[in-house]
């Protein structure tokens, strides 16, 4: 028996009589870009961040941008965000105009080090991004205070994060503002590209609104300069099905995470849970020195696994002008060791119970 590292097939299965619903009222409107379903989708959103406003976008990484120039981020600033991060939160922030200032990573929760902020905060810093990285949510208290001294903004990259919290608030609703991604795989997936800033803030709302439609204010009236990043009914009104289970799927993927944890600690490094942090195992990461060894062990084993992420930011050709030779160590480390399980909502018993095995037996414990 093989164990998939994702099958989506099966979310849609169980959901099909409610997406093919969703879909057939969109179908029948008059509807496609904008108007009711969007709106309502954001608002139904906002309140599951617990925050007062989202703006759906065309997706994640738009999302990060926008939020930034919505905050009046751009040309000349700096924003700080972590080295062991996908491409995309750095792409973004290059697409508001900044430049990207990589730090390294608390070894343990694999979210941005506080502490390396002091070091890496300049004249020029104007706003941190941190990554929820995995699915657990970033100390964004400790960001928060010294973005509050050095007068900095926090936007939360919450792509990998819907639902996880920390201290009982939600992500969406720690930092200045956040970003999510609708990413077909994500916790909370489009049936395509998707994405939503997250504020509390209703100023910096209708900016990322006006941003989002060309920079116009009502119709015809460009009032800033901006883009064509939307999310449209479709995604939207799907979305709206799925949102209804992402509390019980995010309880199922921790069950699996608690199962994976306890039957492999001895064996392998797993994910560490920070204090007060409600996790939502976007991801299942596990740490092994023969990393390759071991992802070639449960290849054989019929078990899919994938890396996340291979390289570090720096380690990219297109971005080795972000090294700083010596700072991102414990990043560069987590790339050579870390490997991600399957995990999902809809992974059987039986299939835990083999991944869990295979690992056990590629380890040679
Ligand atoms: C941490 C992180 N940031 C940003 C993104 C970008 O999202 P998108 O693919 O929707 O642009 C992703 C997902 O791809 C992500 O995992």
């Amino acid at each position: 028996m093989t164990v998939t590292f994702l099958d989506l097939r099966r979310q849609h299965r169980a959901l099909r009589a409610e997406l093919d619903g969703a879909l057939a009222e969109v179908l029948d409107g008059d509807r496609f870009i904008g108007g009711a379903r969007v709106e309502a989708f954001e608002r139904e959103f906002a309140g599951f961040c617990g925050a007062r406003e989202a703006v759906g976008v065309a997706s994640g990484t738009d999302a990060i941008e926008l939020a930034l120039r919505a905050h009046g981020i751009g040309a000349g600033d700096e924003v700080i965000t972590v080295a062991n991060t996908c491409v995309p939160t750095v792409a973004g922030i290059e697409a508001a105009g900044a430049t990207p200032v990589l730090v390294d990573v608390d070894e343990r929760t694999y979210t941005l080090d506080p502490h390396e902020l002091a070091d890496a905060t300049t004249a020029r810093t104007k706003a941190i991004v941190p990554v929820h990285l995995y699915g657990q949510c970033a100390d964004v208290e400790s960001i928060s205070a010294h973005a509050r001294e050095h007068g900095l903004v926090v936007v939360e990259d919450a792509a990998q994060a819907h639902g996880a919290a920390r201290d009982g608030r939600r992500a969406g609703s720690l930092g200045d503002a956040a970003s999510f991604s609708f990413y077909p795989t994500k916790n909370l997936g489009a049936l395509g590209d998707g994405g939503a800033i997250v504020t509390d803030d209703p100023e910096v709302a209708a900016r990322a609104r006006e941003l989002r439609s060309f920079g116009e204010r009502g119709r015809g009236e460009a009032v800033r300069k901006g883009t064509n990043s939307r999310l449209d009914p479709l995604q939207a009104a799907l979305l709206s099905v799925k949102l209804g289970r992402l509390d019980e799927w995010n309880e199922r993927r921790r069950e699996i995470a608690q199962r994976y944890r306890l039957a492999l600690h001895d064996t392998v490094t797993v994910p560490e849970e920070s204090p007060g942090a409600y996790h939502v195992y976007h991801l299942f990461v596990i740490r092994f020195p023969r990393r390759d060894e071991l992802a070639r062990g449960l290849d054989e084993r019929g078990i899919g696994t994938l890396v996340h992420y291979p390289r570090a930011v720096h380690q990219h050709p297109a971005y080795a002008h972000l090294a700083r030779p010596g700072r991102l160590t414990r990043s560069e480390r987590l790339a050579a060791e870390v490997l991600s399980l399957p995990l999902y909502p809809e992974l059987s018993e039986h299939e835990a119970v083999r991944v869990v095995g295979a690992t056990l037996g590629a380890c040679g414990a």
